[in-house]
């Protein structure tokens, strides 16, 4: 057993090789490796900018065709993507949030100012059963973040009870007068968002004590039904890390960790989302890859304090983080999405994926309208990014066996610097069927790669997509929203029964289906 666990980390490495090197990519399919939880591909809606209104939800009232309230065109393209979690209300928005204020008649509801994010009027049209509801209707399991930074215990034990109890008690009585007579499922808590900072610039040892204390009462009246996500770490604080996992391992079941990619220099001048140049393409690139040394050194603090894997990594804000738009509201943080963030964002699941023994979940910052968001919308257009086209194909290893695979690969170099050239997760479904995905990150040269597969014969394979583009910084836009999108892959070969030739396009992610 030690000697197979052994094997798997060794063979789930990648080996950066020269560019006379034949890439290869070995795959033992004769072995199950850990289950790649499907919540590696969830999501994150704040009340920030346009994402919940405008993005998600534009009301009965509005012109825009809608469903109840939601946009009808976002919420098909979100049901298609099967979306397995769905994070809010925020970010830095969830410690101002008092949930008292979005039930109710909505004339009655309260306003108050979006202090975090334009300072906004924020009308609490949506609120605790527009998210709800809107989680049942995708299909989705909801990820509540509750106030920890500018609210009390009982205010979340009656968002608790409210949301999820049957009982005769006030809170559930009020919700049934609102409205909603059964429960919803909640399976995720939040307890506060970026404690360190935004969420209430505490130490990590003041916030363990009252993540421990809120923590209880999530127990208590959630019962064995919810998560409790502790607030983690900001990327390299590996000191928050240790602190909550030697005081509070035993009262979270998630830690999270939050990473953005910052292409330029430094948070004062991240560069532009659009029209960069290769430098600022691998930059990306390279800082998008700190996240596999980031998850590799919080896993192993953790593994110190939770040597059997209990409490979950929880990725719960990732994505890149550029200037916004021109002439949009800073505070909105609205940009535009390129192939270069679909990239990221694969290799990014890679990395997810290959330590998903630890990392149980992450959620990219954000759905709609803000950051690396999937969707984008201008009045009743809106357009799909080249990051949704990727979640797309990924969609296919959540909750599959990791297969261990061992990569060959040439690098990528710029300047004095170089990355490996390609990416991948290998895993095989309930069904029995394996899918490869693999990266060329490289936006200048096709690669050549070599698949083999041990354990098992390929009878055919059902199908091959690319999601490539004409230029590594394209983008899709209201007036041409099909720059980027997901064609037949044709450039592969079945050599043998265990043997299949590739030619990856440059900056590209491909997905096949072997059966
Ligand atoms: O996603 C945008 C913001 O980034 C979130 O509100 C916050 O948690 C993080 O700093």
């Amino acid at each position: 057993m030690r000697k197979a666990i052994f094997a798997f980390f060794f063979c789930a490495f990648s080996v950066a090789a020269t560019a006379q090197t034949q890439n290869k990519l070995v795959i033992n399919a004769g072995t199950d490796g850990p289950q790649i939880s499907k919540y590696i591909y969830g999501h994150f809606a704040e009340h920030l900018g346009r994402c919940i209104y405008d993005g998600i939800w534009v009301g009965l009232d509005s012109n825009i065709p809608n469903i109840n309230g939601y946009r009808k065109d976002v919420f098909e393209a979100l049901k298609a993507l099967q979306m397995p979690v769905l994070r809010w209300p925020g970010g830095c928005f969830a410690d101002t949030y008092h949930w008292k204020d979005g039930i109710g008649p909505k004339a009655q509801r309260p306003k108050i100012k979006n202090v975090f994010w334009g300072g906004t009027v924020e009308d609490n049209s949506f609120g605790t059963h527009e998210f709800l509801n809107l989680c049942e209707m995708l299909g989705c399991d909801a990820y509540v973040s509750a106030n920890v930074g500018s609210g009390t215990v009982q205010e979340m034990v009656e968002w608790i009870e409210y949301m999820t109890s049957d009982d005769d008690v006030e809170m559930v009585n009020l919700r049934r007068q609102n409205g909603r007579e059964k429960p919803w499922n909640v399976k995720f808590l939040g307890i506060g968002n970026e404690s360190w900072g935004c969420g209430g610039n505490m130490t990590p040892e003041y916030y363990a004590d009252l993540m421990k204390q809120y923590s209880t009462y999530v127990w208590e009246y959630g019962r064995d039904k919810m998560k409790r996500v502790g607030c983690g770490a900001n990327g390299e604080d590996y000191n928050w890390t240790r602190v909550l996992m030697q005081k509070g391992a035993r009262n979270m079941d998630a830690l999270s960790l939050h990473y953005y990619t910052i292409a330029g220099e430094s948070w004062n001048n991240k560069s532009a989302a659009t029209g960069f140049d290769e430098s600022l393409y691998f930059a990306g690139l390279r800082k998008a890859l700190r996240m596999s040394e980031l998850v590799d050194r919080h896993s192993r603090i953790m593994d110190e304090f939770d040597p059997r894997k209990r409490v979950g990594l929880y990725v719960d804000e990732w994505g890149i983080w550029t200037d916004v738009e021109p002439g949009t509201n800073p505070g909105f943080l609205f940009q535009q999405n390129s192939m270069r963030d679909a990239l990221i964002a694969s290799a990014t699941f890679d990395i997810f994926n290959r330590n998903c023994e630890r990392v149980k979940m992450a959620n990219i910052a954000q759905t709609v309208n803000v950051l690396q968001a999937m969707i984008l919308t201008k009045g009743n257009q809106m357009v799909l990014t080249p990051t949704y086209h990727v979640f797309n194909l990924y969609k296919v290893h959540g909750d599959a066996s990791l297969l261990p695979a061992s990569l060959i690969s040439e690098s990528y170099s710029y300047g004095n610097e170089k990355i490996p050239a390609l990416s991948q997760t290998v895993s095989r479904d309930a069904q029995g069927r394996i899918h490869v995905s693999v990266s060329n990150l490289n936006p200048a040269q096709p690669v050549k790669l070599l698949v083999e597969l041990n354990g098992q014969n390929v009878k055919k394979v059902n199908s091959a997509i690319v999601l490539t583009a004409p230029f590594f910084n394209a983008v899709n836009t209201f007036d041409k929203p099909e720059t980027v999108k997901p064609a037949p892959f044709k450039a592969y070969k079945l050599v043998s029964e265990n043997m299949l030739e590739m030619t990856l396009p440059s900056a590209s992610v491909v997905t096949l289906e072997l059966q």
